[in-house]
């Protein structure tokens, strides 16, 4: 789900969040595990506070491996913990309280030290931006189906404490957070990755985009799934040459109109899904190193 966001609503989702800090220890901060700078606040450090936070960087499934440890070392350098999930199919879930427990250890047993609390389950909340896996992970983190859906910012509705375990307590309603919209780059990666709803982007924009950037590195998946003669863009700033993949992956699909030309929109439908579901292979969109 696509949420349109105005500054009303950015303020008022700031200010949720800040008021159920008050009733939590510890923060996850849910990224998606294909453009973790992209799916990230750019205010969340501001917002947060200083709580404590386990970064979750989820979908990790479609995501390239090698990626995801250089992005989990590149938090750590940071001074953040992270961790890569799969929240629908479960893979890495059993971790996160256990990470979330050692987060708070080190203030918790200073309190103790000083008789101020008493030993009770971590309370958690989970933040991100829409569609990152917020309500999925909710869901498998409760055994059951019990994230608020259709969440929307600026809608309060009664919220509950779910048990995870015996160590860690889940508020039910996440605390929703809004991407960096005035860099291009990060509005197309999640278009790229569906997060944006294409009424917005021309999709055959968006097809040419994922060309750009990804088919030179990720070129053997492109003739995997398409069976692509010839070699990868040499000239990625070249834009015949983006088309031209996309011509040749419209053909090897069948993405005719009359006189046999290529309906460029039907072939960016089929390259964007099979990236998106991927089935086009685990493709991460960027790298840690750009941003250093
Ligand atoms: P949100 O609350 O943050 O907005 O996100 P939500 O949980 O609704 O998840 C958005 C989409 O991402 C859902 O797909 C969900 O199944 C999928 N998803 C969540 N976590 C993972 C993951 O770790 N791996 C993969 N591969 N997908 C994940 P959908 O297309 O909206 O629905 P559906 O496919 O479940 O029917």
């Amino acid at each position: 789900m696509t949420i349109q966001w105005f500054p009303g609503h950015m303020t008022r989702a700031r200010r949720q969040i800040q008021e159920k800090l008050k009733q939590i220890d510890a923060v996850i901060e849910l990224l998606d595990a294909r453009v973790p700078h992209s799916s990230r606040n750019p205010m969340i450090d501001e917002i947060l506070r200083g709580k404590p936070r386990l970064v979750l960087l989820n979908k990790a499934d479609l995501a390239d491996q090698r990626a995801t440890d250089r992005w989990i070392a590149a938090f750590r350098e940071d001074g953040l913990d992270s961790l890569a999930v799969d929240a629908a199919g479960g893979q890495g879930i059993k971790e996160i309280s256990a990470r979330v427990k050692k987060l708070v250890a080190p203030q918790w047993e200073r309190m103790a030290a000083r008789g101020v609390v008493k030993p009770r389950a971590v309370r958690v909340l989970i933040v991100g931006i829409p569609n990152v896996g917020k309500s999925t992970l909710i869901n498998r983190l409760a055994g059951r189906s019990v994230a608020a859906t259709g969440d929307r910012p600026g809608v309060t509705k009664g919220q509950q404490w779910i048990k995870v375990g015996g160590e860690m307590e889940l508020l039910d309603t996440p605390g929703i957070l809004w991407p960096k919209f005035d860099d291009q780059t990060v509005g197309m990666r999640l278009a790229v990755i569906g997060s944006i709803r294409e009424e917005i982007l021309n999709l055959e924009e968006i097809a040419f985009f994922a060309v750009k950037t990804l088919a030179g590195k990720y070129w053997d998946a492109f003739v995997e799934r398409f069976g692509l003669e010839g070699g990868p863009p040499e000239d990625p700033d070249d834009p015949r040459q983006i088309v031209d993949v996309l011509e040749r992956i419209g053909r090897k699909r069948g993405c005719l109109v009359s006189g046999g030309r290529v309906d460029l929109e039907k072939a960016s439908g089929v390259l964007l899904r099979d990236l998106r579901s991927g089935k086009l292979g685990r493709i991460t969109l960027e790298e840690p190193e750009e941003f250093r």
